[in-house]
């Protein structure tokens, strides 16, 4: 499953890249806006940190077609390497994702309630389709039920369009959207942390260094090797 940062914080994206095994970025209008700055110096800068081999996905903001064409070639040429533009999901949104894939654009799909919405959106050529799991779960529905769903129907149908899921609030709906097979999810940069602690990791941590220095001092493995030459 690949781990992707859902984030345009520059310094919250460099940490996550240094620190956990990060496939890209997604951004979309609300996460860009949050920064409060110039939008291209941002997405290039993104780029930069990321390397050109990570997947950038940058969300359209037009709402008709020829527009969202428009706008994913500019952006393509603006952030090279892997890029995606993200689409919301439509009839414009499907009519510009066909044409873009003639044109050898990657594509995700997003804001996806829906199995049929994915369907949809693979089968208009989508590289990526992103569902929604906790807005879902929000509003009583099932965020991993739909994923699983979609997971499942892709099988069944030979589809090779990925499962990028998104909008995740708990470590409980990560695992399980990995229980169900998903693909990729892209999660905030404090999600990651919360990801990898629990108090017991910590815990056997400190044991292990109380009962090394018990013994060693407070030598460290490499110190013990220096004295040993
Ligand atoms: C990602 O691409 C989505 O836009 C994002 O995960 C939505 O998350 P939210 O529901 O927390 O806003």
């Amino acid at each position: 499953m690949m781990y992707i940062i859902d984030s345009a914080n520059l310094e919250k994206i460099r940490e996550c890249v240094e620190f956990y095994p990060v496939a890209g970025v997604t951004t979309n209008p609300t996460i860009i806006s949050r920064e409060k700055t110039d939008f291209i110096s941002l997405i290039k800068s993104i780029r930069e940190i990321i390397g050109p081999d990570r997947m950038l996905h940058i969300q359209t903001t037009a709402l008709e077609a020829g527009q969202i064409i428009k706008e994913a070639v500019a952006l393509k040429e603006i952030v090279g390497g892997d890029f995606y533009i993200k689409i919301p999901v439509g009839p414009e949104g499907l009519k510009a994702t066909m044409a873009l894939k003639k044109m050898g654009i990657k594509v995700t799909e997003t804001a996806i309630f829906t199995q049929q919405q994915a369907m949809l959106a693979a089968i208009a050529g989508a590289d990526f389709v992103a569902p929604y799991v906790n807005r879902l779960d929000n509003i009583v529905s099932d965020g991993v039920h739909v994923v699983g769903e979609i997971v499942e129907m892709f099988k069944q149908h030979n589809i090779s369009s990925k499962v990028l899921a998104a909008s995740f609030k708990t470590v409980e709906q990560v695992h399980k959207i990995a229980m169900v097979g998903g693909h990729a999810v892209t999660i905030n940069t404090e999600l990651f942390h919360t990801l990898t602690y629990h108090p017991l990791t910590q815990y056997a941590i400190d044991d292990f260094i109380v009962d090394w220095e018990s013994c060693y001092g407070k030598t460290d493995i490499l110190g013990l090797i220096d004295q040993s030459k």
